[in-house]
C-alpha cells in the first residue's frame, strides 16, 4: 500500500504532568478556540440572565426583541418573552443574505458506494425548504399543526423539518427503525395531519421498504396526506387522493415562502421519548431558547469555525440528530454531513473513508459505536487520513476509560480533545461537558455545567452532596434556555417526572452522578429507563409488548451489561399455563419488534415461575438487575415471596453460564 501523505495535524492537547489520563488544551488549541479563558464560568454564573441575553443577541437573528429575558412561574419558565423569530430563517436566509449562499450547507452520503453524494449550498437548501414549505401549505398545514416525519437519513428529512419551522408547524420526527406500531402511537398522540416518509432506504446493501409497512396503520390516525420521498426506482402503490410523491409536488412549488414570525416560546417540535411508563412522552421544545442553546453549544463545545464540517452520526430520530446534524450546524452556517447507511458497510472502514473523503472537522458519535470500532480493531483506521479531525465528541451513555482512550488515541491520533457531552432529549442541547479551549479532558468524566447553567448533586432527602459519594443530578434555575417546556397533552407527566422529586424549582434528571476532581462523572439512569446501544427505552414499554402475548401472565424486563451496546434488555417471563419453548421465545421477541422495533429486542427470555415482589405487589426489578450483574442480592426478607429468589438465581446462573 502506498504511504499516505497526511496533513500535518496541530497538537491540540497536552498530557497533565501529574495525572496520566488527564489532558489539557495545547497552546495551539487555546489559540484557535472561541473560548479559552475559564473566567467565562464565573462571569456567566454571576449573571446567567445577562449571559444568555447576550448570547441570544449575538447568535440569533430576531424579528422582534424580547421585553423580558426570563420569566418563571415554577415549574414553568419562559425565555425571551415577547420576542419573535423563525428557526428556518436563522438556519438559512440570514446566511444567504450575508452573501454566503454558495457555502456548502449539507453533504449527504448515500450507502451504496456507486451512487453520487448530494451536496446542498445554503442557497439551494433555502430554495428546497421554501418550496416544500409551500407544498405543506397547499396540503392545508397551518401554524401550530403537527407534521409527522418518518424518514431515514436523507436530505429531505432536514428539508422537511426546516419547512415545518418556516411555516410554524411543529414537526414530530419518528426514528425510521421504530416499528409502524410505534409510529402509529405517536401520530395519534400528535394528531398529525400530514406524514412524510420515503419508499425506503438502503441498509447494509439491502433495500428496506417503508411505504407498505406504514399503509396498514394510517387508518387509525388523522393523517390526510402522505408525502413519499422516492428513493428507489421500483414502482409502488399510492392511494389516490392521499399519497403524493415528494418529487412531483416540489416541481411546481414556488421557491418563495416568507418565514412566519414565531413567538420565541412557540413550539418548534415535539420529540417522543421513553419514560418510566409504557407510554412515550411528547417532549416539547420552544423556538428561541432551543435555538440559542443549539447555536452556542455547537459553536463552543465543538469549536466550530466558518467552513468547518461537523459529522454527528446520530439518527435524526433522536434529539442528537435534531440539534447537532440540523439546527446547531445550520444556525452557525457551517457544513453538516449525514450518512444514510451502516457504519461497517460495505467494509469496516466506511466511517473513516467518509471522514477522509470530506475532511470532517468535528466527529461526534456514541460510546456504543466507539466500542464496536475498538472491537473490530484500529487497522481499518490506519488506511485513512483522519488528520482533518480537530474535535471528537461522545454522547448517549457513560463512556468507560478503555473506549475513551481508544477513541482518543486511534481516531484522534492523541491530538484532539474528546468532549464527553451529557444531556437528554428534555434538555434540547448539551449541558455538562468540558470546553475544548479550557479542558480538562478526562476519560469517564463529562465535566462542568455549560456556562450560564447550574447542576448539583442531591441525596434522597434533598440535601446537597459535596464529596465524591455521589447523588442525584439536578438542575437549578434559571433553567437552560433549551429545556423542555412541557409534555404534549400531558401536563401531569411533566409535573411528576421532572418536578415531583425535589419540588418545582429543581429539575430532576433521573441520572446519578458523582464528583471527580470537582467535575461531574455521570453514572447513569436511576429509573426504569435503559440505554441500549445509546437508544433510550423504557423497561415498561418492552414489558407491555411481551405481555401482549396471550400465553404471558406477567413479565419483568431489566437491563444487563453488554460489552458493545452498554446494556441489553433481558426479560423474565411467567407463563399462564403453557410450556416454555423456543418457538414461544421467538414469538415473544417478535412481539417486541412489532411493538417497538428491532432496537428493543430482548437478548434473552427467561421463563420463570414467579417474580420477586414487595409486600405491596411491586416487582423488584432491582433484584433481577443485581442477579444479572452477578452481585449479591442482599436482604430479601421484605419480599412477599422470598422463596422465589433461589429459583430465579438458578435460572440466571444457567443463562449466564450458557452465554459466556
Ligand atoms: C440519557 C438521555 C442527549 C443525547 C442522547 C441521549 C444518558 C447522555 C451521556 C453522557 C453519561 C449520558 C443519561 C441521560 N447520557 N449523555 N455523556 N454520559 N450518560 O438522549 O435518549 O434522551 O437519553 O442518556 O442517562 O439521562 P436521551
Amino acid at each position: 500500500m502506498p504511504k499516505l501523505k497526511k496533513t500535518k495535524q496541530p497538537k491540540l492537547v497536552v498530557r497533565d504532568k501529574g495525572k496520566k489520563n488527564m489532558f489539557w488544551p495545547s497552546p495551539e488549541m487555546k489559540k484557535r478556540a472561541w473560548i479559552s479563558d475559564k473566567g467565562i464560568y464565573d462571569a456567566a454564573a454571576d449573571n446567567p440572565l445577562a449571559f444568555w441575553e447576550n448570547r441570544a443577541r449575538e447568535g440569533i437573528s430576531w424579528f422582534k426583541e424580547w421585553n423580558k429575558v426570563y420569566e418563571a412561574k415554577p415549574p414553568y419558565f419562559k425565555w425571551f418573552v415577547g420576542a419573535t423569530l423563525n428557526a428556518s430563517y436563522n438556519c438559512l436566509d440570514r446566511h444567504v443574505e450575508a452573501g454566503n449562499g454558495n457555502d456548502v450547507a449539507l453533504i449527504w452520503e448515500p450507502e451504496p458506494v456507486d451512487e453520487e453524494p448530494r451536496v446542498f449550498t445554503y442557497s439551494m437548501l433555502l430554495e428546497q425548504v421554501s418550496k416544500f414549505a409551500n407544498v405543506l401549505k397547499s396540503l392545508g398545514v397551518r401554524k401550530g399543526d403537527r407534521v409527522g416525519i418518518y424518514l431515514p437519513m436523507l436530505p429531505e428529512v432536514h428539508i422537511a423539518m426546516l419547512a415545518c419551522a418556516r411555516i410554524g408547524a411543529m414537526h414530530s420526527v419518528v426514528f425510521s427503525a421504530f416499528s409502524p406500531e410505534s409510529l402509529k402511537k405517536r401520530l395519534i398522540d400528535a394528531e398529525a395531519k400530514v406524514l412524510i416518509i420515503s419508499d425506503g432506504y438502503y441498509r447494509r446493501g439491502k433495500k428496506i421498504t417503508l411505504k407498505e409497512r406504514v399503509d396498514p396503520i394510517l387508518g387509525e390516525t388523522k393523517v390526510r396526506n402522505v408525502v413519499v420521498v422516492k428513493r428507489f426506482k421500483e414502482a409502488i402503490e399510492l392511494q389516490q387522493g392521499r399519497d403524493l410523491w415528494w418529487q412531483d409536488l416540489i416541481v411546481n412549488a414556488s421557491p418563495d415562502c416568507a418565514p412566519e414570525q414565531m413567538d420565541s416560546e412557540s413550539t418548534l417540535f415535539i420529540l417522543y421519548t421513553s419514560g418510566t411508563t409504557g407510554k412515550p412522552k411528547g417532549i416539547l421544545h420552544d423556538t428561541g431558547g432551543y435555538l440559542t442553546q443549539a447555536y452556542w453549544t455547537s459553536k463552543l463545545n465543538f469549536d466550530l469555525h466558518p467552513g468547518e464540517l461537523i459529522w454527528c452520526t446520530a439518527d435524526i430520530g433522536w434529539i442528537t440528530g435534531h440539534t447537532y446534524t440540523c439546527y446547531g450546524p445550520y444556525s452557525l452556517g457551517v457544513k453538516t454531513l449525514i450518512y444514510e447507511g451502516a457504519p461497517d458497510f460495505p467494509k469496516e472502514d466506511r466511517f473513516w473513508e467518509i471522514v477522509e473523503k470530506y475532511r470532517v472537522t468535528v466527529f461526534y458519535t456514541a460510546p456504543t459505536a466507539i466500542r464496536m470500532f475498538a472491537k473490530i480493531g484500529a487497522k481499518h483506521l490506519k488506511k485513512h487520513d483522519l488528520s482533518s479531525i480537530r474535535i471528537l465528541g461522545t454522547v448517549g451513555e457513560p463512556i468507560d476509560e478503555a473506549a475513551w482512550m481508544w477513541y482518543f488515541e486511534n481516531v484522534g491520533n492523541s491530538n484532539c480533545p474528546v468532549i464527553d457531552t451529557w444531556w437528554q432529549t428534555e434538555t434540547g442541547g448539551t449541558l455538562i461537558n468540558a470546553l475544548p479551549g479550557i479542558g480538562p479532558f478526562i476519560p469517564t468524566v463529562a465535566g462542568k455545567s455549560f456556562p450560564g447553567t447550574k447542576h448539583i448533586l442531591l441525596d434522597e432527602e434533598g440535601k446537597e452532596v459535596h464529596g465524591d459519594s455521589g447523588g442525584y443530578l439536578v438542575q437549578l434555575p434559571p433553567f437552560a434556555p433549551g429545556m423542555l417546556r412541557g409534555v404534549y397533552k400531558n401536563p401531569a407527566k411533566y409535573l411528576e417526572e421532572y418536578w415531583g422529586h425535589y419540588g418545582k424549582e429543581i429539575y430532576y434528571t433521573s441520572d446519578g452522578a458523582r464528583y471527580e476532581n470537582g467535575f461531574f462523572r455521570i453514572t447513569g439512569r436511576v429509573d426504569d429507563v435503559m440505554k441500549v446501544a445509546g437508544h433510550r427505552l423504557s423497561t415498561a414499554e418492552v414489558e407491555n409488548a411481551i405481555e401482549n402475548h396471550a400465553f404471558v401472565s406477567e413479565c419483568a424486563v431489566v437491563p444487563m451489561e453488554d460489552s458493545i451496546k452498554g446494556h441489553v434488555p433481558v426479560a423474565f417471563v411467567v407463563l399462564k399455563k403453557s410450556e416454555p419453548s423456543e418457538h414461544l421465545e421467538h414469538e415473544l421477541v417478535q412481539e417486541v419488534v412489532k411493538a417497538i422495533g428491532p432496537t428493543a429486542k430482548p437478548k434473552e427470555i427467561l421463563f420463570v415461575d414467579d417474580l420477586p415482589k414487595t409486600r405491596s405487589g411491586k416487582i423488584m426489578r432491582r433484584l433481577l438487575r443485581k442477579m444479572l450483574a452477578k452481585k449479591e442480592v442482599g436482604d430479601t426478607t421484605t419480599l412477599q415471596n422470598p422463596e422465589s429468589v433461589e429459583h430465579l438465581q438458578k435460572a440466571v446462573r444457567d443463562f449466564l453460564h450458557s452465554d459466556h
